[in-house]
């Protein structure tokens, strides 16, 4: 990914910055087309993996819709030129002015998560002589063996309404006059590696159908999230997740009807392999059993290994001396500023450049200015 012209170029730029490499997400986009979209499979990208124009501007090119979280990110897809037809806008808690702008532009799915949220959006649409499409986020309490901070189909989690309450939507739904009922959602967490939980879902989704046609409502669409996983410890061996596999699963397992569609929304799968974080080596120093390289990037820039113990690959560009053990951490004041322990690198100096790998999604989009650091910036490889 990185030859030695391109870390030359690095060597004169400031760090920290997020370098994306959009060769890559164009071949990832290549496969979810190949595998997904070719198939009549319709993918929303899941918009807060990473909100950049230069990446947007590629995968509305590819043909894929957008999957929201706010009102802020509906308003971003818009500008970056997806109509509102292509855009589904999930959240527990959609303000009262965020489900405004979805209505405003008449997106394609307000993808509910409890019944107060459905009158609600009932009254504002009402209020806007409008109709609004709404399809409902079912939990099904479905283990997706991922990290806890990110499973979000158990009962437990916060998300969707859960399927018993389901009589009591029937019997609201038909009272919702500003309301058109269009599909059923499922997203059921993220980083989701071993393919059976969609398996599970699609069973799960199977039944839930045949409840919703007994009670008279035929779906038109049917939406199952995103959560695909990707290869962390060796990207460069699977640059590309499985979307072969992946789409099999709802191939061979997801009872569909005549004419419905079947919908996804993929985030880090998408650009998770595109983004890497590239920092320089400020200080190296011998702790009593540790050496620490000390880098000028941290959890400001990268927060996934503090907060979800994630290990993102660290390469060593600018090195090949023999290797030494290091810890490897960021300037912040913080213990959890740690991105790999007791991990071997070829020796480092001070000046030295390393890559954060696999840093695409739910990097630069979850930075901070805490400790008053600058906001990260981004380079792209088609202008470097
Ligand atoms: N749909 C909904 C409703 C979601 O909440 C999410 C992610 C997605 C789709 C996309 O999931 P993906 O395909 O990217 O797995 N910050 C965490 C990940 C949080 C994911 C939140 N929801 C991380 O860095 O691992």
């Amino acid at each position: 990914m990185f030859s030695d012209s391109l870390v030359e170029k690095f060597r004169d730029l400031p760090t920290p910055f997020y370098y994306y490499d959009l060769g890559q997400l164009k071949k990832t986009l290549d496969h979810v087309q190949k595998y997904g979209l070719s198939k009549g499979y319709h993918v929303h990208y899941a918009i807060k993996a990473n909100y950049n124009f230069e990446i947007l501007h590629l995968i509305k090119e590819a043909g894929l819709g957008i999957d929201c979280v706010s009102g802020r990110e509906v308003e971003r897809a818009l500008e970056a030129g997806f109509s509102p037809g292509q855009i589904a806008f999930a959240g527990v808690g959609k303000t009262d002015d965020e489900i405004r702008t979805g209505l405003k532009s008449g997106i394609y799915s307000f993808n509910c998560e409890s019944t107060q949220e459905l009158e609600v959006i009932n009254i504002l649409a009402g209020q806007m002589d409008t109709k609004a499409s709404v399809s409902i986020r079912l939990n099904p309490n479905i283990e997706a063996k991922t990290h806890k901070y990110i499973t979000t189909g158990l009962q437990e989690n916060k998300f969707g309404i859960n399927p018993e309450k389901l009589p009591l939507i029937f019997e609201l739904i038909p009272r919702l006059n500003h309301i058109r009922l269009n599909g059923i959602h499922f997203h059921i967490g993220s980083q989701i590696t071993d393919l059976k939980p969609f398996v599970e879902l699609c069973t799960r989704v199977n039944e839930l159908q045949k409840l919703f046609e007994q009670n008279g409502c035929q779906l038109e669409h049917i939406n199952l999230g995103g959560g695909l996983g990707i290869n962390y410890n060796a990207p460069d061996s699977e640059p590309i997740p499985d979307f072969q596999s992946f789409f099999e699963v709802f191939d061979h397992h997801l009872e569909i009807r005549d004419g419905q569609q079947v919908h996804f929304e993929l985030g880090r799968s998408i650009v998770g392999q595109c983004g890497s974080l590239i920092s320089r080596v400020l200080y190296i120093k011998d702790g009593v059993n540790t050496r620490f390289a000390i880098i000028d990037a941290g959890m400001t820039e990268l927060i996934r290994p503090a907060l979800y113990q994630a290990s993102h690959r660290v390469d060593v560009l600018t090195s090949n001396k023999p290797s030494q053990i290091y810890d490897v951490v960021g300037p912040i004041c913080e213990s959890s500023d740690t991105f790999q322990r007791a991990i071997q690198l070829p020796a480092l100096e001070r000046g030295d450049l390393v890559a954060i790998r696999s840093a695409g999604a739910y990097g630069e989009v979850m930075s901070s200015g805490y400790n008053l650091r600058d906001r990260v910036k981004a380079i792209y490889s088609d202008r470097i």
